[in-house]
């Protein structure tokens, strides 16, 4: 079989940096070591040799608001490809009493175009006993040990408490992590027709109805209900300083309760909502919406102290065209942003080279956590002998302005538009192969395989042996009462 080695630059991971070439055979690492040769040589000096980014939050060709997201598995894994991100995790999102199953199908088939790896998570959308029993079937033989729950878009995908509960009660059977949107859909809903009844009705709005309380509301809620069931929880997108107050103490009380600030909300905030320019605002709608500046504080600090540990995109990508179905209407506008393409060099410009982050805690956030999260290390996020050779040879002097004119991505926008970002990929290798060499995307549609994950055995029995044994027990007592004694 054929080997590449990447020679002269320096291997950054989690928890180690070091000078070292790296060895790669049948899509693994094979070997890490000083003066290694091979068949084909990739020259990584002045480089950092990384796992490859893992986002474990995007949508793509999701049916969404009436329409469908634009970027689907073959522009939105070329973006993220060429941003030096090597797997996505997709929604599977089965309709209203739609079956799991047949939801997967669905997303079996869109998948087939991918350039990269990739997973899913299946959201629970309804609750009954086909569900039920399903999600075993879901997590045994298809290999997906998360499942999404959404407490906002009432009348859409939201869930109701008890909904929640039994599900996430099934998780912690299963050994499955239920993940979760957490906004108060009932607020937002009341909020929504009350600003428009008041003629509120441009994008504005929609920050408007959405305000932190709602969100930090909904995560406490959503953290209390899976303490009381048992399990661990992870909480998407997390926006505010609300919610990652929720989050920050839940951990400091012993709850295994995590945190994914987006992309957006570290770097863009509240203001792109009050431009003159209708279509500019509309652009930026997306649920949460962009906070105040203030905000941006906080989750950078969640993300350096370990509070929050996961920044991922929500990459749910909607045309100028499909923003205008919601001209007059706010809550029209399909919710969804993009970002799959400028996740790593946008936290990198501003993390790394800002010095908020160090460059390990940048893979750490970026891969590694993530992919310990879901199962999946070392296979993913890890630079080791045996590791899938899904790595990016980062180049912190490579630098480009976003601009919407050069993009993967499907669409005619880019919400960081201008941005100059300074580290860049100079390859990208997904399973070995170069799919990234110096900015240019060289793309192979069905390369990507998907990645099955298997049920978590640790925490959820570490949760459950606790559990039973501070279970609520009947008292047995003996004799007649007496009163008054
Ligand atoms: O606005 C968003 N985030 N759209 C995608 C769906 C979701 O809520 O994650
Ligand atoms: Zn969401
Ligand atoms: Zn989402
Ligand atoms: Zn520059």
């Amino acid at each position: 079989m054929a080997t590449t080695v990447i020679k002269g630059g320096t291997i950054v991971t989690a928890d180690l940096t070091y000078t070292s070439d790296l060895k790669i055979e049948g899509g693994k690492i094979i070997e890490i070591g000083e003066n290694l040769s091979g068949d084909t040589t990739l020259d990584a000096s002045g480089c950092y040799v990384m796992p490859g980014g893992i986002d474990p939050h995007t949508h793509l060709e999701m049916p969404f608001m009436g329409t469908y997201s634009s970027d689907n598995f073959d522009s939105g894994t070329r973006a993220a490809l060429s941003g030096g991100t090597t797997m996505v995790v997709d929604f599977a999102l089965p309709a209203p009493e739609q079956s799991l199953l047949e939801a997967l199908q669905m997303w079996d088939n869109k998948s087939t175009m991918a350039h990269c790896d990739y997973s899913f998570h299946m959201a629970i959308t309804w609750w009954g006993e086909q569900v039920f029993n399903e999600m075993e079937t879901v997590v045994r033989e298809r290999g997906i040990n998360t499942f999404k729950h959404f407490m906002a878009y009432k009348g859409a995908l939201m869930v109701n408490d008890d909904e929640m509960f039994a599900s996430f009660q099934r998780c912690a059977e299963l050994g499955a992590l239920p993940l979760v949107h957490a906004e108060n859909g009932d607020v937002v809903a009341t909020l929504q027709q009350k600003l428009l009844a008041e003629g509120n009705n441009g994008p504005e709005a929609h920050a408007y109805s959405r305000p932190p309380e709602v969100e930090g509301e909904a995560t406490n809620r959503a953290i209390m209900i899976a303490d009381m069931a048992g399990v661990p929880v992870y909480i998407v997108h997390t926006s505010s300083e609300q919610a990652h107050e929720a989050i920050r103490r839940a951990r400091q009380n012993g709850i295994r309760a995590y945190g994914e600030p987006l992309i957006q909300h570290l770097t863009l905030d509240d203001s792109e909502y009050y431009h003159h320019d209708w279509d500019h605002s509309a652009r930026r709608v997306m649920s949460p919406p962009f906070r105040d500046k203030k905000h941006q504080d906080s989750l950078w600090a969640g993300l350096a102290s370990g509070s929050l540990q996961v920044v991922a995109t929500d990459h749910c990508a909607f045309t100028t065209d499909q923003k205008r179905t919601g001209m007059g209407d706010f809550t029209k506008i399909p919710n969804g942003t993009g970002g799959l393409e400028d996740r790593m060099p946008m936290l990198w410009t501003y993390g790394v080279n800002t010095g908020r982050l160090t460059m390990n805690e940048f893979v750490a956030v970026t891969s590694t956590n993530i992919a310990k999260i879901l199962n999946i290390y070392p296979k993913k996020g890890a630079v080791l002998v045996g590791a899938d050779a899904d790595l990016v040879v980062w180049d912190p002097a490579k630098e480009k302005t976003i601009s919407a004119a050069n993009q993967e991505s499907a669409i005619d926008y880019n919400v960081f538009e201008g941005k100059h970002v300074k580290g860049l990929p100079r390859f990208t290798l997904t399973r070995g192969r170069v799919a990234v060499d110096d900015g240019k995307v060289i793309p192979a549609q069905g390369h990507g395989q998907f990645v099955k994950r298997e049920p978590f055995q640790a925490v959820n029995k570490a949760l459950s042996t606790w559990k039973e044994l501070t279970a609520p027990r009947k008292v047995e007592r003996t004799g007649i009462p007496v009163s008054g004694v």
